[in-house]
């Protein structure tokens, strides 16, 4: 049944769910700062969530929290990205908390090295790689094969306008995010005609643990901010956001400068 309401948001909301069946929506990544707006975002509206990470007594407190204040259900999966061996259990567990059925997923786990030391020790570099991109690439395999197969569902997942052109300061997480985009941009292609949604994210400065402390930040936005951009694009089927939505403007800039010019850019 199709909840009318006469707020517009939860309407679009509603037709989602009643569209997928399920009212759970997974959230990987629920400890961080973006994460924990977009699970409180998707609470308002009447979703439940199933809140995954690694740090399980943060999730546990966030989850009643939300139980608190939005009076859905709540519960807490533990997740590491990088122990790819239990994705597909972490899967399965997954569908099997939300009664075999989820109506989407919202895909935010990431880590940011220092530039400097990932250029100086491949194993963070590699970490970047793996826990921005690979550890995506794995769990939306799992993800969209079984969304595929339902004919329903959206994926959206946290990409970054870091992606969009490589920049000294911060290459080897830009790449991995870079990957992602790509990525996404061909799993899109492939689900479009099974009904399956996915939408790429692309925040700018976002005020959170991981760019705490960070030099040379500007404009930057709220979690709740990007949390009620994403809702909405989801609703209304997008494929791509960027977020704030000014950011679209800014990285159209800095990459139609010429490779000659940017080479010699301190960015
Ligand atoms: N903040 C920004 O300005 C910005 C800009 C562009 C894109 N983004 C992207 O937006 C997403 C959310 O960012 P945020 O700023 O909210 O980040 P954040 O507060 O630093 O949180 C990062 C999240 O990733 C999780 N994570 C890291 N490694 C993991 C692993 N091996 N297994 C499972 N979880 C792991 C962390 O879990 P733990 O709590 O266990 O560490 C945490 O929940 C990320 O994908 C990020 O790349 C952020």
């Amino acid at each position: 049944m199709t909840l009318v309401t006469a707020n517009p948001e939860l309407n679009v909301h509603a037709s989602e769910q009643a569209k997928t069946g399920s009212p759970w929506v997974l959230v990987v990544g629920a400890s961080s700062g973006i994460g924990r707006a977009v699970a409180r975002r998707w609470a308002r509206a009447g979703s439940d969530v199933l809140l995954a990470g690694r740090d399980v007594e943060d999730l546990e407190r966030s989850a009643a929290d939300l139980r608190l204040r939005c009076g859905r259900r709540a519960e807490v999966i533990a997740f590491d990205a990088l122990d790819f061996d239990s994705h597909e259990s972490f899967w399965r567990e997954c569908l099997d908390r939300a009664g075999g059925d989820l109506a989407g997923v919202v895909m935010l786990h990431g880590w940011m090295p220092a530039q400097a030391d990932a250029q100086n020790d491949f194993a963070l570099a590699r970490k970047a790689i793996d826990t921005n991109y690979t550890s995506a690439v794995s769990l939306l395999t799992l993800a969209a094969n079984d969304f595929e197969q339902k004919k329903r569902g959206f994926l959206c997942v946290f990409s970054s306008v870091a992606g969009d052109r490589g920049r000294q300061s911060n290459y080897a997480y830009g790449s991995a995010k870079a990957a992602l985009t790509a990525f996404l941009q061909g799993l899109r292609n492939r689900l479009f005609k099974s009904g399956v949604t996915v939408l790429t994210v692309k925040p700018g400065f976002v005020d959170t643990a991981m760019t705490w402390g960070l030099p040379g930040l500007f404009l930057v936005a709220t979690p709740e901010k990007v949390a009620d951009d994403v809702f909405v694009a989801v609703g209304k089927r997008r494929a791509e956001i960027y977020t704030p939505w000014f950011w679209r403007y800014i990285m159209l800039i800095i990459k139609s400068v010429p490779e000659f010019v940017f080479k010699r850019m301190k960015l």
